[in-house]
């Protein structure tokens, strides 16, 4: 065992929508016995309660106000609840995907949301999962894994899940136009841009099993953490 402080490990894994970060995330967390914290679920849960209390997306202070009056708690089987309420299907809306961007946008909803997770983390160890956690919530992390798939690939794993989850789905060109975007407003925005984190491991999962992706990931973490 290499490791010999006792402080909580952060694992970060950042990279666009639909790479595949929450599968491999949840899976690494269980193989490791750590905990999962999806913060996209988080900025998801910010937007809900926007929708809910007819909050516009474009209103970056309530929306924030919102965000940090709210008790958010992943259970252990990595439910979302949120003032007590399991959220975790109803943050999956498409109401929610068509704001969730513009909602993450804003510095005080960052902050806010940013607050969240380190309260979390603060109590163990996790495999924290998002598009700034490398470079701006957690540098700290030991860590970092950017994880990424083209485009096409992405938007076909979304449309699967999709119509495993709801049923109706809209086209998969419908999809793959609103990963493009989504993408483009996440690597755009001023505050906390999707960027890979200079020490970050990339990962390309792009005709891979997730099998093959959490064994590589699970070697490297133990080679860098536990190795002797
Ligand atoms: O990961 P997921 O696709 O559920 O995230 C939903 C949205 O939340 C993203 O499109 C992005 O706008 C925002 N997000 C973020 N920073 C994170 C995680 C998610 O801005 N760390």
């Amino acid at each position: 065992m290499k490791r010999s402080d006792s402080s909580p490990v952060i694992i970060a894994l950042d990279g666009p929508a639909g790479a595949g970060k929450s599968t491999l995330a949840q899976q690494l967390a269980r193989r490791l016995g750590y905990v999962h914290l999806n913060s996209g679920a988080l900025y998801r849960a910010v937007a809900l309660l926007g929708l809910r209390n007819r909050v516009s997306p474009e209103d970056g202070p309530r929306l924030a106000e919102l965000a940090r009056q709210a008790r958010m708690e992943f259970t252990s089987t990595g439910r979302l609840l949120v003032n007590g309420e399991d959220v975790t299907e109803a943050i999956r809306a498409p109401q929610v995907d068509a704001v969730v961007s513009r909602v993450a946008v804003h510095p005080p909803v960052r902050e806010a949301v940013t607050e969240h997770q380190r309260r979390i983390a603060g109590r163990g160890n996790v495999v924290v999962e998002g598009r700034d956690i490398g470079t701006v919530v957690f540098p700290e992390a030991q860590i970092k894994f950017y994880v990424d798939a083209s485009v096409e690939e992405r938007a076909r794993r979304r449309y699967l899940q999709l119509r495993q989850e709801q049923g109706t789905v809209p086209p998969l060109e419908e999809i793959e136009r609103q990963i493009r975007e989504r993408d483009r407003a996440d690597s755009t925005r001023e505050t906390s841009p999707l960027r890979v984190a200079d020490d970050a491991i990339l990962v390309d999962t792009t005709g891979r099993t997730v099998e093959q992706v959490v064994e590589e990931m699970v070697q490297i973490v133990r080679k860098r953490l536990y190795a002797s």
